[in-house]
């Protein structure tokens, strides 16, 4: 490897925004290097939905996203589709399959993911430098970015930033894209846990962790914002506090401290048999009306909790409104180490939306999950990936 090496685009970050964002530049025409310290490309869609890779969602719309400017990724989503991620992934002949509300899965392994975007790279001329430690990035007079790094310095004319979020730490997550971003005066929004576990209180662990391992359909609310953010999934009791999909969604409109709120029983009246006059009314008979829709020793457990003094009638309409809208108030999360994203980041007003690129610094980008867009569970953080790499792709 020379000294210095200089390409059109340079990517940082070998994931799936920035190996698609390679090989949509390298179709261009243009020159593209992609540098990662990690040993191997795409590490994270290897480990990603349990293997195989949720890839997508059928349902894709900027509703499904947060971000300070909900309207920010109206126009990369509208210019790269989950049907086009469908034609790329046909064109490799990838089988996938529908799992559940739009999630597009791999039949077989994420492997197939990641040897999809290696080969893109490939035949459109790209380098990716695995193994590669960034030392500095510099905007030099002469208007090119200069990267030092263990392989030498590497300059370019376009710098696509694409090294994720502070997620799974192991997996080789670094705020490198924050640093990076405030040295060339960008805003960052503050970056907290997404899509994670929360932990409960010594208290609510007391009642609740036993039955670590049980789950339910619920629908999790947010309960602090308005609009309410709403799903209508399951939930997981652990030996640490609550997860399953309908807490790890909800996990992402949460702030410390804020209560949420449980519906256990969607749509159903569970107790209101027992306001009949010859109704037995007792702590057995809550149990058994509940024991119909939640695990056994999860209806026990939660009607022993919340079973009023007397059984009067306004006692059974309020247990019956209690179970739909029961309060829980999390001590926290399990944190960046079991968050499968990282919410906030670079600030979407720094960029452009059509292009990803700095407003600030032309020539500067940022894409995926760095960006302050964070996806909902089920396959919309890769579309985010892929379709701010694509727009970023046209550009740089
Ligand atoms: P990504 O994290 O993929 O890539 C960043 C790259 O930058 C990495 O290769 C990293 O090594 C490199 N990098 C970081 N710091 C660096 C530094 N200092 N120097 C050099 N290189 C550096 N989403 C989804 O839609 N469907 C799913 O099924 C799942 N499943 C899932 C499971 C788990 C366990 C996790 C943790 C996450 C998911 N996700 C997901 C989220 C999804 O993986 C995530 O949103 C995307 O990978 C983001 O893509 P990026 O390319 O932005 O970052």
């Amino acid at each position: 490897m020379p000294t210095s090496t200089h390409f059109d685009v340079l990517i940082l970050g070998a994931g799936a925004a920035g190996l698609m964002c390679a090989f949509e530049a390298g179709r261009r025409g243009r020159t593209v290097a992609v540098l990662d310290h990690a040993e191997r490309a795409g590490k994270k869609i290897l480990i990603s939905g349990g293997g195989r890779c949720n890839f997508t969602n059928l349902n894709t719309r900027p509703e499904n996203f947060l971000s300070e400017n909900p309207h920010f990724a109206k126009s990369a989503l509208s210019r790269f589709t989950p049907e086009d991620m469908i034609a790329l992934v046909e064109k490799h002949n990838i089988r996938y399959h529908e799992k559940t509300l739009g999630q597009l899965f791999c039949d077989r392994s994420a492997q197939e993911i990641v040897a999809l975007l290696e080969r893109e790279c490939n035949e459109a001329g790209v380098r990716i430098l695995t193994g590669t430690t960034i030392e500095s990035v510099t905007k030099s007079e002469a208007q090119h970015f200069a990267v030092a790094t263990s392989r030498g310095l590497f300059t370019s004319d376009s710098l696509v930033v694409a090294t994720g979020g502070l997620s799974i730490p192991k997996m080789g997550a670094t705020g490198l894209g924050y640093e990076i971003a405030r040295q060339f005066g960008l805003n960052i929004i503050p970056t907290r846990p997404g899509l994670v576990p929360f932990t409960l209180s010594t208290d609510d662990l007391q009642n609740w962790a036993d039955l670590s391992g049980l789950s339910a359909e619920v629908i999790a609310a947010d309960s602090t914002k308005k609009p309410r953010a709403t799903f209508r999934e399951k939930m997981l009791i652990t030996h640490r506090g609550l997860s399953g999909p309908a807490i790890l969604q909800i996990s992402s409109y949460w702030n410390p401290g804020d209560p949420i709120q449980l519906d256990l029983a969607p749509n159903q009246q569970v107790f209101s048999h027992l306001l009949a006059p010859t109704a037995r009314r007792d702590t057995t008979a809550a149990t058994n009306a509940l024991r119909s829709i939640l695990p056994a020793r999860m209806a026990e457990r939660w009607v022993a909790l919340n079973s009023p003094e007397r059984w009067t009638n306004s006692a059974l309409e309020s247990l019956e409104a209690t179970l739909h809208a029961w309060p829980l108030r999390p001590a926290g999360t399990e944190g960046y180490a079991k968050a499968e994203v990282t919410a906030g980041g670079v600030d979407t007003c720094e960029l452009d939306a059509k292009t990803m690129q700095s407003r600030k610094l032309p020539g500067l980008y940022f894409i995926g999950e760095v960006v302050d867009v964070t996806g909902w569970l089920g396959g919309y953080n890769f579309q985010w990936a892929w379709a701010s790499a694509v727009s970023a792709a046209q550009s740089a």
